[in-house]
């Protein structure tokens, strides 16, 4: 019996607690073709220096593509309350043994993807380099299996009541995605808040035993006390494992066609990814949006994945 193929996926990321763990997820389950960095936690200069610590961590070989340190409109908007003020936590890893593969993300994706097509994109930060790579060369949308991004969410934010982070932090980009035309995958809050982590699997994670396990259980009890802060939560949400998970492992997330469109206007809503539930605007569906997945076994995929890393 052949074994499963392994999603040939390239990761977009802004390391970041939950980006980290999500590195560690692809790198398990999936064949992990590139990383690419973009300003959002953290500026882009902390993002990609953490993409390449946690490279040389996971002993991987992957190439990092440096990419966008704004968004197409406006300044960059960070979260270090979140994931501290270089990017992961208070954890200190080793600096890398060496800089980024290039300083041109936008030109990895474009050339990536034409080089090879089936290939999936997972971006799990702000949406600025697949925005530019969709730009300069919208055939992208249709040579990829699929886009499917940690973002936005059905009815519910976490910078303003309408907001996600990543579609906050540029959603000019956002819509440009969403009207690409392309396979997308909304892997949204009200889908992610779902999967938590918290101090027991923290723990677990430590007596690993080695070094990945040491650093994602500092970074998972960072993620609660940030979320503590925010909610009381005694458990962290782990969003960005869960877009790698809809790729790798599908049957642990149930989506459904929908309409979603990007509010870029509204004074209370700017950001806001709202989706046409009953499909009442007529409009056909441009992805397809997560509501459900199996926690529990999301959970213990990502367990596996640094148990073994
Ligand atoms: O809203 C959660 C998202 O914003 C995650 O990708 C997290 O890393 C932050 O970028
Ligand atoms: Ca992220």
């Amino acid at each position: 019996m052949t074994t499963p193929q392994r999603p040939r996926i390239i990761l977009d990321c802004d390391p970041g607690i939950d980006d980290a763990i999500a590195i560690m997820t692809a790198s398990r389950w999936a064949d992990l073709v590139g990383i690419t960095t973009v300003a959002g936690n953290v500026g882009v200069e902390h993002t990609t220096a953490n993409a390449l610590k946690l490279r040389s961590l996971l002993g991987l070989t992957v190439p990092v593509h440096r990419g966008a340190d704004r968004p197409l409109v406006g300044d960059p908007f960070h979260a270090r309350h979140v994931h501290g003020a270089t990017g992961l936590a208070d954890v200190d890893l080793p600096e890398p043994d060496d800089g980024p593969d290039s300083w041109d993300a936008v030109d990895f994706l474009v050339e990536a993807t034409r080089a090879e097509e089936g290939l999936h994109l997972v971006p799990v930060g702000p949406l600025t380099n697949v925005a530019l790579a969709l730009r300069a060369d919208p055939g992208l949308a249709g040579r990829v299996a699929s886009i499917t991004l940690m973002g936005g969410g059905a009815g519910i934010g976490n910078v303003t009541a309408a907001a996600e982070f990543n579609v906050f932090a540029d959603p000019e980009a956002a819509d440009i995605v969403f009207r690409s035309g392309g396979p997308v995958t909304m892997v949204g809050l009200n889908l992610t808040n779902q999967v938590r982590m918290g101090s027991g699997h923290a723990e677990a994670c430590r007596a690993v035993g080695t070094r990945v396990g040491a650093v994602a259980a500092d970074l998972i009890r960072y993620n609660i006390g940030a979320h503590r802060s925010q909610d009381r939560a005694t458990s962290g949400s782990m969003h960005d494992p869960c877009a790698v998970l809809a790729v790798t492992h599908p049957g642990v997330v149930r989506t459904e066609p929908r309409h979603v469109t990007v509010e870029l206007d509204g004074t209370h809503t700017r950001a806001q990814t709202l989706v046409d539930e009953r499909g009442s605007l007529g409009a056909e569906p441009n992805c397809r949006v997560a509501y459900e997945v199996d926690a529990a076994v999301a959970v213990d995929l990502v367990m596996q994945a640094i148990a073994g890393a």
